[in-house]
């Protein structure tokens, strides 16, 4: 039996502005994980803990849910088969991400199945492999995608991502706090970047607000470098009034950000695609208590704080 697991992300800096070609920041979030089983068996098979009534056979077409993740997993075979490992596999998915919250759960699903077929051959997949097979996955649970989120939960430390470049990671230099609460309603990253689509098309204000996002990250890599994390938290909250601008954000995720920063954080804004899902804090460590409280006051469904220390990348 072989186990690999892949965690949530959380974007930082420079969502929908990253599909334009801007650089956005991203990170691992490892207090969520998605974790996948591999067992040798007569026929390759996938299921999910969170849609048990389903199986997938890899040989069958698949849709709904488990379809990003079968696509995954067909391309972990094709390339297994490559190297002359061709044995069935059934896998088994259990994960703690929530689904449609901008945690990138399709993401690491797809990472933790591929990671789990070359354990499962007692190889290690090879990362700008599984970052390719990943990306291609997205590409059916959320149409077009930047292959931000594969590349973020495949990364070891935060990154700095331009779309078709490989990631550059970024070096944490000051212990910080993050946050993530989840909203009253789902994300919805397809409609969400179908309008902003639709704005940049349209509008010069739009397309100005995307050039200022990116150039938001830009600064914002350099901060992080230098481990001036209240400055980036300031820059966090402009890039929330620019999406917000976009049309992307909500009343509930302006209602969590506010809610952060009236408790002391550095800055806060909503994370990945909006119209929902989650937003995101960064705030002192001595902060992270009242800033996950503030936020679950206000009204989030789950709030999820993590200690980002300097020793490890990350521990609850
Ligand atoms: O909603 P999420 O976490 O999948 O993030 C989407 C990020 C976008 O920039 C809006 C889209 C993309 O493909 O990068």
């Amino acid at each position: 039996m072989s186990l690999a697991t892949a965690p949530a992300k959380v974007i930082l800096l420079g969502e929908h502005a990253v599909v334009y070609g801007h650089p956005a920041i991203a990170m691992p979030f490892p207090a969520l994980q998605a974790r996948a089983e591999a067992r040798a068996a007569e026929r390759s098979s996938l299921r999910s803990e969170r849609y048990p009534e389903t199986v997938a056979f890899l040989d069958e077409a698949v849709t709904g849910e488990l379809a990003p993740a079968t696509e995954a997993l067909r391309g972990a075979f094709e390339a297994l088969e490559r190297l002359g490992s061709t044995q069935p596999l059934a896998l088994v998915l259990k994960s703690d991400i929530p689904a449609g919250a901008g945690l990138g759960s399709s993401a690491a699903t797809a990472v933790a199945c591929v990671r789990a077929a070359f354990g499962a051959h007692g190889r290690e997949a090879p990362a700008a492999l599984v970052r390719a097979i990943a990306t291609r996955a997205e590409a059916i649970a959320h149409g077009a995608s930047s292959g931000l989120d594969p590349a973020a939960v495949c990364a070891e430390a935060p990154i700095r991502f331009v779309r078709a470049h490989a990631p550059v990671p970024l070096t944490l230099r000051a212990a910080m706090g993050i946050v993530i609460a989840l909203s009253d309603a789902p994300s919805a990253t397809g409609p969400m970047v179908a309008q902003v689509g639709e704005r940049q098309q349209h509008e010069a204000g739009a397309r100005e607000a995307l050039v200022q996002l990116g150039e938001l990250s830009d600064q914002g890599a350099e901060l992080f470098e230098k481990g001036e994390l209240a400055e980036l938290g300031g820059l966090m909250d402009r890039a929330h009034a620019l999406l917000a601008s976009l049309g992307v954000s909500t009343p509930a995720l302006d209602t969590l950000c506010r809610a952060a920063r009236e408790a002391g954080a550095w800055g806060a804004k909503l994370t990945g695609g909006g119209g929902g899902g989650c937003a995101v804090a960064l705030c002192p460590l001595e902060l992270l208590e009242p800033v996950t409280a503030a936020m679950g006051a206000a009204g989030a469904s789950h709030v999820w704080p993590a200690q980002y220390l300097l020793e490890r990348k990350q521990e609850r």
